[in-house]
């Protein structure tokens, strides 16, 4: 949600910050702005719309020449998309240019407060509001640290922020509570950003500002505070990423280069999880003990990761016999807990920084619960303040649309599953060596699906016009349903809702006519036939079936307008083959409607406010 970049160094601050913006701009990409500090003016250019309006706006409206600014991509919260809106903002006198991701709750009071003292406020933002303080501050103390401490211990919320200060041609300020910072280390450079994707350009070195830390940054280099204004030293980390990675490459989207690297993602996994035909997730004795202590989980996730969540709940319920239950984040921290010491909260997510899942996060800490994190992102919040983390390996996922950080989460659930069951009895070696055999066949398996592609662009032809599309699955295969739906619904604007395939008697029924397309799973499982006599009930009442089965499914078929053969695999490790067609599908359908699928209206890759 709203990234944010800041650049000093010798380059020219225009261009770096421009590529910066272009790589955050999964962020948010409702409006962007620049400020660049040059001649001892602080310069502005912002406007509502993408990246690209901005930068072709600057080409009437040129920013002069400057080695030193800041930079921001929105995605709104407080205040209507429109120019004036749009960040960077400047405060009343002009010596302060903030950029910020997050949300100052006690916005109003403050600047009520800043009114009386005489502030006017151009914008219906709160982040007007915190250059504005800065700048009373400034102008009461004359000391720019003390300034930058007062005004944020005065603000209640979310901040990243970057600042410049028209006094000082080589300065950029950093704050940081409750969203991501990062400080990339250059050579004469040095650079400031919500996400190290930005940075990769620049250099792999990298400082990970925690909450409650200010940063200086200067082109010869950086000093930390602490919010009570006491310096600190900071561990600097290398990248692990190559720049390639958050690169399109030959693909016209973000998206569909991600649904493709899923058999390099199982791979990776596969290569770091098993050894000699055995998981070796809970080697680490402390995360074994952890595990065999506890005789309840409680999952913690949001959209996709949820859905990964429930299939996770299969999977443990089924191998480690322990109870799961699975809830949204967002739920979670506004209600009591029933818990004890023996309930363990798994929290999974891709980014490591979705807020309402930091949330669930600190709450169950604050209950005396430990919390295991599945994080993709390494150095996120969640995975830094988890009692342990299990990383789901999927590299840089830009695309809205989860997809192959999905398909990791729920590699990685499986794989945790048969490890505990082997672990605590209810698996034996033949049996976890099976599905261990069988697991290293997917990421053959996967490439097969994806070489429907044509075949499944074909059939969002025939769907993408639909105002709805309802998804069925039963088993282990309901989240793909839930998943499928959440794809389409999110890149093509088309109404999709996912099912048990069972449930659809109780009431959904009543959608389907002969302009419904209605997408079955049923892979070949122990639920096959419950999911066939469920499929008829839809195709007597005129329902158009998409089925995505098992290679050789004639029944299936028969009753299908479309079917999508994926190849056999045992059931508990169909949702990792099943939701790729889905993926597809859901892609095709947003070209085919002339939407960006990696930028979905009103959407943000990483959702940091609550
Ligand atoms: O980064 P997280 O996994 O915590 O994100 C959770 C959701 O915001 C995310 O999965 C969202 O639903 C995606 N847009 C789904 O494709």
């Amino acid at each position: 949600m709203c990234g944010i970049v800041g650049y000093v160094g010798r380059k020219d601050a225009e261009s770096v910050l421009t590529v910066g913006l272009q790589k955050l701009e999964y962020r948010g990409y409702d409006s962007a702005g620049i400020a660049l500090l040059s001649s001892g003016e602080i310069e502005v250019r912002k406007k509502a719309g993408r990246i690209h309006d901005l930068i072709n706006s600057l080409s009437s409206y040129p920013l002069p020449k400057a080695h030193i600014g800041i930079a921001h991509t929105r995605w709104a919260t407080h205040g209507r998309v429109c120019d004036s809106n749009a960040h960077p903002h400047i405060s009343q006198r002009g010596l302060f240019a903030v950029v910020h991701n997050g949300i100052i709750d006690n916005y109003s009071l403050l600047k009520e407060r800043l009114q009386s003292e005489g502030y006017s406020f151009s914008s219906e933002t709160d982040t007007e509001v915190i250059a504005n303080l800065l700048e009373y501050h400034y102008l009461k103390e004359g000391n720019l640290l003390e300034a930058v401490l007062k005004a944020v211990k005065e603000l209640d919320g979310s901040f990243a922020l970057a600042i410049l200060f028209k006094e000082d041609p080589n300065l950029i300020i950093g704050v940081r509570k409750d969203s991501p910072l990062v400080v990339g280390l250059g050579e004469g450079e040095n650079i400031l950003a919500s996400d190290p994707v930005a940075v990769l350009p620049h250099t792999k070195k990298v400082v990970y500002l925690n909450d409650g830390e200010i940063v200086f940054v200067r082109k010869e280099g950086v000093e930390f505070y602490d919010f009570s204004g006491r310096r600190i030293e900071k561990e600097v980390k290398v990248l692990e990423y190559d720049e390639e990675d958050a690169e399109k490459g030959p693909y016209p989207h973000f998206m569909l280069k991600e649904i493709y690297e899923q058999p390099r993602v199982i791979r990776a996994n596969l290569e770091r999880y098993v050894r000699d035909r055995r998981p070796v997730m809970l080697r680490d004795l402390n995360l074994r003990k952890l595990l065999l202590n506890k005789n309840r989980i409680l999952v913690v996730a949001a959209g996709t990761s949820f859905h990964a969540g429930i299939v996770g709940k299969y999977l443990l319920e089924t191998y480690a016999h322990t109870p799961v239950e699975v809830e949204y984040s967002s739920e979670f921290s506004s209600r009591k807990l029933a818990t004890d010491s023996r309930t363990l909260v798994i929290a999974i997510s891709q980014s490591g920084e979705t807020a309402d899942t930091i949330d669930g996060l600190r709450y169950a800490k604050k209950h005396g619960l430990e919390v295991l994190a599945i994080v993709n992102r390494p150095e996120s919040t969640i995975a830094r303040e988890s009692d342990y983390v299990i990383y789901t390996n999927a590299g840089i996922e830009v695309g809205v649309a989860s997809t192959k950080a999905y398909v990791a989460q729920v590699l990685v659930l499986t794989l945790l599953a048969l490890e505990l069951g082997h672990v605590k009895g209810h698996i034996d070696d033949k049996e976890l060596e099976r599905l261990l055999d069988d697991m290293a066949g997917l990421p053959n398996q996967v490439e097969k699906v994806l070489a429907l592609d044509s075949h499944i662009a074909h059939i969002a032809e025939r769907i993408y016009k639909s105002t709805n599309v309802v998804f069925l699955g039963r088993g282990i295969n309901y989240p793909t349903a839930l998943e499928g739906a959440l794809k389409l619904k999110e890149v093509s604007y088309i109404h999709a809702i996912g099912y048990a395939a069972g449930e659809m008697k109780h009431g959904p029924l009543a959608l389907v006519d002969n302009k419904l397309p209605v997408v079955v799973i049923n892979p070949r499982s122990s639920v096959y036939e419950l999911t066939v006599s469920s499929t008829h009930e839809v195709v007597s009442r005129g329902g158009k079936v998409i089925s995505v089965i098992t290679e050789g499914d004639k029944r299936m078929a028969e009753l299908s307008a479309f079917s999508i053969y994926v190849p056999s695999v045992p059931e508990p490790l169909t949702p990792i083959i099943t939701i790729v067609p889905l993926q597809l599908l859901a892609y095709h359908s947003a070209v085919l409607r002339g939407v960006d699928p990696d930028k979905p209206r009103n959407l943000a890759k990483s959702v940091t406010v609550r």
